[in-house]
């Protein structure tokens, strides 16, 4: 959630860091701040709201020194308000160190007494400031920073990716991580450590991901990674990112957004990349798993509904049974019941999410496989699964999650036609005409889309004043209600309900006027017509009805949406930019922060 940057090379570091934490703000943000060493001490200046407020407040520091090394913080609060006393860096009291963090100490409040009984003095309620005066204490008994700062660390309990500057040796830049990203970038005379690869991805594209338990020791030409524990050295691969930052830019669109719902089709065929062979799905990473005999999806958010889209495909075609559940709930389950032979499936687009790891980490204690479905390479989740599938979708800079949903909804449907091949559940046939359909989705995706987007503004001019709206779907358009409500209430804060449509008369129809408006998804597929029933039940009540369905179906309705046809449930990857595009329309129309939603985070790395 907090964006992390620390630099130390050739170059002045204070714009270098900026424009790093710039890259990074689509994590969102509330407060931000600046450490960097001269004339033998450490300056720190921050400052609540934007960037540019930072900036403002630089363009004053007295100090002429132009340092080459520094680092940065945009803090997303967690543990006390976001005003400037709880914005980062923290200094210790003697002002010897200075500290950036991302995550939670669970036990700072007990370290903090002890802190306090000898003296020290805190000006703000974060566990940071907690952290950064333990380590000037255990100093007083450790050879070097290095210990004190390692020593600290294994006494935090909890989440945490810091960078640590210590006056005495300026140049210098101590980092680690537990539980939440922190990469590291080697350049040419220049290294950089960060929370994403955005942050330094135009001065080098190779990286190293930091493990849990690692610290760093960086300078402008030298690293070294050691474990924690006992700081031995530790060898890392480099791996080198094939991303441009063109492909975190916004290419032309208002917004990343509307990019990256426009990416779809090209994030379908990036899917298929080295899955397939001879007109047949290989999923390498599944081979020497066992095709599972129950799969337990886990996830959050738009990732639970993928999850619960994926059901239906795992089940029908691969005869897979499934439960899908929220991460939230799944991590404190008093006792999941796994059966032998059992998997669990987490969904997780940036692969750092609190919930989903912690999810993770409660199946593999015990003794499941957890397999990982990640977009971001080397994330957390990526690298403590059994094994892990990537959805290749490149960056998602929105904080909504849109093309996302769509490459884990190919990943879902491929998965089902590999153990679909494996336990024989349909034959040769059956999956090379549903690949067909899979493989032609692009070029329907691209010549449908502008449409869908031109239809979409027009809606969302007519409802954009509403301040209710029920999403109803039967089958494989059920988790689609969910995603359309979930898309509309955080982009334009209006309050909407996804529901099941056969639901609506167990209770909620009794909210439905003419001011609380349905979006009904009615597809051609065997449910229509029982969803047809329910949209005459709204009618009856006087409620209006926006039917997202396809050509040639016979509506009576406020307002048709027709899309191309595709047989269930593929026809979700037609419906699902459909929603995208409505929920961004109305929050454009709205004025409202469409990347960057009031109160959201790009990756919900705490609890
Ligand atoms: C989606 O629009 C939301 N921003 C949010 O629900 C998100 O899907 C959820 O936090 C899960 O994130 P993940 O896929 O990175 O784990």
């Amino acid at each position: 959630m907090c964006g992390i940057i620390g630099y130390a090379g050739h170059r002045p570091a204070v714009p270098v860091v900026i424009e790093g934490l710039r890259r990074l703000e689509y994590r969102g943000y509330d407060s931000a701040g600046v450490a960097f060493s001269g004339h033998g001490n450490l300056h720190v200046v921050r400052a609540t709201g934007k960037l540019a407020a930072l900036e403002e407040k630089l363009a004053h520091e007295e100090s002429v020194i132009t340092p080459t090394c520094a680092m940065g913080h945009t803090r997303w609060a967690t543990h006390g308000a976001p005003v400037e006393r709880n914005a980062h860096p923290h200094c210790s009291n003697d002002g010897s160190l200075a500290m950036v963090h991302n995550g939670i100490i669970e036990n700072f409040q007990e370290l903090k007494v002890e802190l306090v009984a000898k003296g020290y003095t805190f000006s703000s309620e974060t566990d940071t400031e907690v952290l950064v005066n333990l380590i000037e204490e255990r100093r007083k008994n450790a050879p070097d920073v290095l210990h004190a700062f390692a020593e600290a660390l294994r006494e935090a309990h909890g989440t945490y990716a810091v960078c640590l500057m210590d006056r005495a040796e300026p140049g210098v830049i101590y980092a680690a991580r537990m539980s939440a990203p922190l990469i590291f970038g080697l350049g040419t005379g220049e290294n950089f450590v960060a929370s994403d690869i955005p942050a330094f991805l135009p001065f080098t594209r190779k990286v190293i991901f930091l493990e849990d338990g690692e610290i760093v020791r960086l300078t402008a030409t030298t690293y070294e990674v050691l474990h924690l524990e006992d700081l031995r050295p530790k060898v890392h691969e480099i791996h080198t990112i094939a991303w441009d930052m063109q492909a975190a830019q916004k290419s032309g669109y208002r917004h990343f957004m509307l990019k990256e719902i426009f990416e779809q089709p090209r994030v379908i065929l990036d899917g298929f990349a080295g899955r397939m062979h001879e007109g047949d799905v290989v999923l390498k990473e599944l081979d020497a798993l066992p095709v599972p005999r129950r799969l337990h999806i886990v996830a959050c958010g738009t990732s639970y509904h993928s999850g619960l889209w994926g059901r239906h495909l795992l089940e029908h075609w691969a005869h897979v049974p499934v439960q899908v559940e929220i991460a939230s709930e799944f991590r404190y389950r008093e006792a999941v019941l796994f059966d032998k032979d059992d998997m669990v499936l987490v969904i997780s687009q940036s692969g750092e999410t609190a919930d989903t790891l912690a999810a993770l980490r409660a199946a593999k204690k015990c003794g499941v496989p957890v397999l990982g479905l990640c977009n971001v390479v080397g994330s957390s989740i990526a690298r403590e699964a059994s094994a892990v599938l990537y959805t290749q979708a490149g960056p998602e800079i929105s904080v909504a999650s849109t093309k996302a949903m769509c490459s884990q909804m190919l990943m879902l449907a491929l998965m089902a036609l590999y153990w679909a091949r494996r336990n024989e559940g349909m034959t040769l046939q059956e999956r090379r005409t549903t690949l067909a359909l899979l493989a032609g989705l692009p070029d329907l995706l691209d010549a449908a889309l502008p449409a869908m987007h031109q239809r979409a503004r027009e809606l969302s001019r007519k409802y954009a004043q509403t301040r209710n709206f029920f999403y109803l779907g039967r089958g494989h358009c059920y988790p689609l209600a969910l995603e359309g409500a979930l898309k509309l209430k955080e982009l334009s804060y209006i309050h909407a309900e996804g529901y099941a449509a056969g639901e609506m008369k167990h209770g909620p129809i009794a909210l439905i006027d003419p001011s609380f408006p349905t979006f009904v998804l009615a597809l051609d597929d065997a449910l229509l017509p029982k969803v047809v029933s329910n949209m005459v039940e709204v009618q009856a009540r006087q409620g209006k009805v926006i039917a997202l369905t396809n050509e040639g179906l016979d509506m009576h309705v406020e307002d048709i949406w027709e899309i191309p046809r595709l047989p269930s449930p593929l026809a979700g990857f037609v419906a699902l930019p459909a929603l995208q595009l409505f929920s961004y329309e109305v929050a454009d129309y709205l004025g409202k922060d469409v990347d960057q939603p009031r109160n959201l985070a790009k990756s919900v790395t705490v609890e």
